[in-house]
């Protein structure tokens, strides 16, 4: 993609969801994002054919494939979710000739830039408007420190950036400043080519399927307790990695909006196939459980290296809870689906520690907030708290999403439960995470014009 295309985008399209009866039937929904970015970076760092079944195929992680092939992979489609990725090799990376653009995609960018930083590389990293707005200094302040450089950059370390790699990254320790996998993982993914031991320290624990891939491609890496909730890892450099087989479990991110709208829409009643619980991901289902919701887990086995189970949720009654903000890194994308489920709970629900919140596809708090009070919710935001007032949401407003996927969907699902109809400005983003959001909800009985 020429650099003049990268921050295009779609026209924006409006959708409206409306009261809907209820919801039923089964669903699976897409891979997982996180796990299907990394697929296709180890597959281009590890050497032979990587498979990958079930890829999420929405456009954040199509850009992280395109940037793999900028970098020397070869990757191909076979069929729908079915890719190969034939890699390049850890140390053997191509000079990009273009911009790598990742469009939306704030994990495909910053896990990149830990790739490049570990390769005598250039290259020059872009988004869109929303990529562009995004802080991107939490991502090259550990990767100075290995050795990289950042040769051009705009305003405050953000996008378009030019970034310097090393031939030899330092071995460094590394104490994230903030809960993130980002982070945590562009750090690792740079100490991969480095000829000692990376570590990365955690105060809170993060997703963990950076370490979880490393161990699967042949990495030396060892993950161990820090602290009350955080987490010490240790990586090996200079890996053979090998080219190994990956499933993609379903996204329990994504599973988090036919899940709320399921116990919000009366009557319903679901089955939501093949969802990854890894307990760093499972704060939402902790707590929609403690607010009252019917959801059963069954058939729990595991899939490709994750645990999975298929979520039976049928309508509840919820009530308001204080959400720990220890609980955030678990959650931290289900936020505003959470304050959709907690506008239909009775009582008030409290939510702690969400300043991360404010640096994601958009300022998600404050996006919360707006379009809970156009629909007619009773909200406040406190410091980094958001409180919500619950009932029911009389709807009928137009909400902003601001490039944001996960607001695009979270309002749509409240549309299906409140009076009036509730409009979002654009749902073209959806795409990037979820891309069959309207048809999967359709066949459960949404209604969208
Ligand atoms: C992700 C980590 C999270 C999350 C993002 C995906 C990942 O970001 O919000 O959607 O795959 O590593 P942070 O690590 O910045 O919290």
């Amino acid at each position: 993609m020429s650099p003049a295309a990268a921050h295009a985008h779609a026209p924006a399209a409006p959708l409206s969801a409306h009261k809907s009866g209820p919801l039923t039937g089964r669903l699976r929904p897409p891979g997982d994002k996180s796990v299907s970015h990394r697929a296709l970076i180890f597959g281009l760092l590890a050497v032979g054919e990587t498979k990958i079944e079930g890829l999420l195929e929405g456009e954040d992680v199509l850009r992280t494939a395109q940037a793999c092939r900028q970098l020397g992979a070869r990757v191909v489609r076979h069929s729908p979710g079915n890719w190969s990725v034939w890699g390049a090799g850890l140390g053997s990376l191509l000079q990009p000739v273009e911009t790598l653009d990742f469009g939306n995609a704030g994990t495909g960018s910053r896990l990149m830039m830990g790739v490049v930083a570990g390769h005598p590389i250039v290259a020059r990293f872009d988004g869109d408007a929303s990529l562009r707005k995004r802080p991107m200094k939490r991502i090259l302040d550990p990767l100075a420190l290995q050795g990289a450089q950042v040769l051009e950059e705009a305003e405050g370390g953000r996008l378009p950036l030019v970034l310097q790699g090393s031939s030899e990254p330092l071995p460094v320790e590394y104490k994230t400043p903030v809960a993130s996998a980002q982070i945590k993982s562009a750090v690792l993914l740079c100490g991969l080519n480095s000829p000692g031991r990376t570590i990365v320290i955690e105060a809170e624990a993060s997703r963990d399927h950076t370490e979880k891939m490393l161990a699967h491609f042949g990495a030396t890496v060892a993950s161990e307790p820090y602290g009350a909730h955080g987490r010490k890892i240790a990586l090996e450099g200079r890996p053979e990695l090998i080219a190994r087989a990956v499933r993609v479990p379903a996204d329990p991110s994504s599973a988090a909006f036919p899940l709320v709208a399921a116990l919000i829409v009366e009557g319903s009643d679901i089955v939501i196939e093949g969802v990854m619980t890894n307990p760093l991901r499972s704060g939402l289902l902790t707590t929609l459980q403690e607010m009252g919701a019917d959801i059963a887990l069954e058939n729990r086995r595991e899939e490709g290296g994750e645990e999975v189970a298929d979520m039976r949720a049928r309508f509840s009654r919820l009530s308001g809870v204080d959400v720990p903000a220890e609980r955030a890194p678990s959650m931290i994308d289900e936020y505003p689906i959470l304050a959709v489920a907690a506008a239909f709970a009775k009582g008030e629900t409290r939510m702690r520690g969400l300043s991360e919140l404010r640096v994601k596809e958009s300022d998600r708090l404050e996006a919360i907030a707006a379009g809970l009070r156009v629909n007619g919710v009773d909200c406040e935001i406190i410091g980094d708290d958001l409180i919500v007032r619950g009932g029911s949401a009389k709807g009928g407003g137009f909400v902003e999403t601001h490039l944001d996927h996960r607001i695009a969907m979270s309002f749509l699902v409240l549309g299906l439960a409140s009076e009036n109809k509730v409009v979002v400005d654009d749902e073209t983003m959806i795409a990037t995470s979820f891309p069959s959001f309207r048809a999967l909800m359709e066949r459960l009985g949404a209604r969208f014009s």
